[in-house]
Order: structure tokens, then C-alpha cells, then sequence
């Protein structure tokens, strides 16, 4: 058995963790053409310009959707999406336990009240079971997000919706290129929305978002709700019902074009790296590669990696920096257990004093149940953390396993 690092061992890995480089020569050409045709007097809002329009097309094409609308950022596609869909206020939305608070803030600024699904412990995505706990006659909607660009269970919670004909939104925001039987994820669900800002698999221009759908009402309302309500293809003259200016750019749209060229293969690579960890983990006890659903596949924007702590003799927090010690990035959590935040436990949206709209619709003040997410709490404590991207090849799968199975080598209880 060979002696940790952390114990004065030599270490896995002293090479440095790839760092992601988004960028080349292609999306700086289409900027540096975009401004040349700019000094010429083109356009680079998306009035008087095409690369939006385009965008959108190719994006629905890309995802498999009819139609797509390009917004400002993904919390701006999550919005768009909601006001689509025309919910009452007080609203129940369903939403996810574990997510970005840019998903969850559009739902309070919308009138609407985020209810949290719990997951499984295996799982950081929304469960069925969850979902179906939280329904109540005041549920109007389901907001799904495929965390760490793992699908959802969609086919149970498509049916859920069915039964109880509600509305179902994917966050694609984290799982660009993940598919569900074969299917783009944002196609799945009646309007999905992405996040396009720097970090994410593909990048519009540093920030952006789309939101994607094949019902054609809903499209029109998310692409009027993103630019004040405007008339779009209505025979109305005047904005026709509240909305923001969450405009995408052409600058944005220009590098998010050639980004969406390289949306498979980022996810491919990414793919090709956790096969290939899983591979050469088969035989462990206390780490795998964390659950996916059977019909899902994933595009991992971060991997989880469970651990079972009762098989060890250390716990997470030293398994975490023994593997630092060996060269392996790990972090201990994802964290972004959304209930969590301060702003949803202190009910404080609008104004210094006041609760609303919780208190409209909950005035009892009854609303711990909507924040209880035990098994969200559990999943984010079973798993650690590793920030992988499509820089990351063979041998980071291979140091990555190699560091593993020391630390099990080691304190296999
Ligand atoms: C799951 C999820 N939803 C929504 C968002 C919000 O997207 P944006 O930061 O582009 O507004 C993010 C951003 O990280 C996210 O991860």
C-alpha cells in the first residue's frame, strides 16, 4: 500500500488541474467582423441585426425545439419562461432543491411561490416522489432543473404534470448537450430555459440565455415578456402586459453562434472523461460516480463523486483534502441547496417590513413545508465535488481513479 501524500507519500498528481479555455480564434473573428461592420454603421443590438434572429433559429434546431428566443441571461430565461406561461399570482411553483437562486428569484418576482421538491439521496435533481409530496391545489407549475447536467426523471414527471395539468419548465441551465432518451433536454417539458453565461458548457457573450419551446403561444409570450411586453405577432398596437428588457445583443449572439457548434463535443469530452473514471472505479466501495437516470445522459458540467463514509475510516472533510494532497481538485459539496438562503427563510422579497406575496397566500405564516428538502440536505453530504470540463482527459480520469483508490487502500474501514 502505497503511503497518502497527505501523510508524506508522493503525491498522484503534480501536474496542474487543466485549466477550461472557452475561447479561440473563431469567436474572436466573429467579434472583431461584428465591430468592423459596426463602424460601417451595422447593427449590434438585436434591432436591425440578424445574428440573434439566427441564433435563435439554429438553437431551436440544435435543441429540437420549433421555436427559441434569446434573453439576457439564464435567470432572464428562466423569467421569460415563467411569465409565459401566465400563472395567476400565488401560484405554487414546484421548484427545484438544489439549484441556482437565478431560478428561484424570477418565481417570487413573478407573483408566484416557490414550493421545494425534495430529491433522493442519491440524487441532486428534483425527485418524482418529491415533486408529487409538494402538489397541492394551489400548484400551477413545475420548474425541473438537471443539475450538474443530469437529466431529470422526466417521463415521471412529465406524467405528474398530466395528471394534475400543470405546467412543466426545464432548467437547462447546467446541461447543455445531456440528453433524456435521446432527446436534447429542454425539449422534453413545455418550454425549457438555459443559462449562456461564461462557465456554462457553450457561452453567449459572457452572459445570456435562451429559452426554448414548441408551443408557439408560449414562445410569443416569452419573447414579448423579454422586450416590455411588446406586441409581437399580435394585432395589438401597444405592449401588451408587463415585461422587462432582458434583450440579448448581437455581441452576445455572434459568440454564442459559434459556441453552439461546439456544444456536442464539449459534452461528448466531458462524457468520455467520467466513462472512463467510472471504468477504472468499477471495484470500489467507497467512491462511484454519483446515480443517473438509465434513460438519461448526461453532459456533467461538475461531477459528483459519492462517497460512503461508513466504509471508511476517515470522513468526508479528510478524504476531500487527501485528495487535494494528491493533485485532485475535490471539493466537499455542491452547496447550492436552494431553501437554504436567507432571503426565502426571512420570506424578504419586496420592501423592508413586508412578506410578500408569501403572506397573501400562506397568511398563517405556515410555510416551513415548502422550504423542506431533508433528502437535498443528505444528497449534498453523500457527494464531493470535481470540477472537470472538456479540457480534462484520460489522465485526469486515470489520477483522478488513482487517488481514489489510495485513499480506499488506505481507510477501507
Ligand atoms: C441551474 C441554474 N439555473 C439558473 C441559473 C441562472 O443563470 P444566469 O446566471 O445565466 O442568470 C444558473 C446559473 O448558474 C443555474 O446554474
Amino acid at each position: 500500500m502505497s503511503t497518502l501524500a497527505i501523510d508524506g507519500g508522493t503525491p498522484v498528481r503534480t501536474d496542474p488541474w487543466p485549466t477550461r479555455v472557452q475561447i479561440d480564434d473563431q469567436e474572436i473573428d466573429a467579434v472583431t467582423n461584428l465591430m468592423n461592420d459596426a463602424k460601417s454603421g451595422g447593427a449590434f443590438d438585436r434591432y436591425g441585426g440578424e445574428h440573434v434572429d439566427d441564433y435563435e433559429v439554429e438553437f431551436a434546431e440544435a435543441i429540437g425545439t420549433a421555436w427559441a428566443t434569446g434573453t439576457s441571461a439564464g435567470t432572464a430565461a428562466i423569467h421569460s419562461a415563467l411569465a409565459a406561461l401566465q400563472l395567476e399570482p400565488g401560484t405554487e411553483v414546484i421548484s427545484a432543491p438544489i439549484t441556482d437562486q437565478g431560478a428561484i428569484m424570477p418565481v417570487v418576482a413573478q407573483g408566484l411561490i416557490p414550493v421545494f421538491a425534495d430529491a433522493s439521496p442519491e440524487c441532486m435533481n428534483m425527485s418524482p416522489d418529491g415533486v408529487r409530496a409538494k402538489i397541492t391545489e394551489r400548484t400551477g407549475a413545475i420548474v425541473c432543473a438537471h443539475i450538474a447536467g443530469i437529466p431529470c426523471e422526466m417521463d415521471e414527471i412529465m406524467s405528474i404534470a398530466a395528471e394534475h395539468d400543470l405546467f412543466v419548465i426545464e432548467d437547462c441551465a447546467q446541461a447543455h448537450g445531456a440528453t433524456w432518451d435521446g432527446e436534447f433536454v429542454g425539449s422534453i417539458a413545455h418550454i425549457g430555459a438555459y443559462s449562456l453565461m461564461s462557465g456554462k458548457h457553450t457561452v453567449a457573450g459572457g452572459q445570456g440565455g435562451m429559452v426554448v419551446t414548441d408551443d408557439e403561444e408560449l414562445y410569443w409570450n416569452a419573447k414579448r415578456f423579454a422586450d416590455r411586453g411588446k406586441p409581437f405577432n399580435s394585432e395589438v398596437e401597444t405592449n401588451l402586459f408587463l415585461g422587462l428588457n432582458y434583450r440579448m445583443t448581437e455581441l452576445d449572439a455572434v459568440i454564442g453562434r459559434v459556441q453552439l457548434g461546439k456544444m456536442v463535443d464539449i459534452a461528448d469530452r466531458r462524457r468520455a472523461f467520467v466513462s472512463k473514471l467510472e471504468e477504472e472505479i468499477a471495484d470500489l466501495e467507497a467512491f462511484s460516480v454519483c446515480w443517473y437516470p438509465e434513460r438519461s445522459r448526461p453532459s456533467w458540467w461538475f461531477l459528483l463523486i459519492r462517497i460512503h463514509e461508513e466504509k471508511l475510516t476517515c470522513d468526508k472533510a479528510r478524504a476531500v483534502d487527501t485528495l487535494g494532497a494528491e493533485g485532485i481538485p475535490m471539493t466537499p459539496n455542491y452547496g447550492a441547496i436552494a431553501p437554504r438562503a436567507h432571503w426565502l427563510r426571512k420570506q424578504s422579497a419586496f420592501g423592508r417590513e413586508s412578506h410578500f406575496p408569501w403572506d397573501v397566500v400562506w397568511p398563517d405564516g405556515d410555510w416551513e413545508w415548502a422550504l423542506d428538502v431533508p433528502n437535498a440536505w443528505a444528497a449534498d453530504d453523500n457527494h464531493m465535488r470535481l470540477g472537470i470540463h472538456e479540457c480534462c482527459g484520460e489522465q485526469e480520469a486515470v489520477d483522478t481513479a488513482e487517488a481514489l483508490r489510495k485513499i480506499e487502500e488506505a481507510c477501507l474501514a
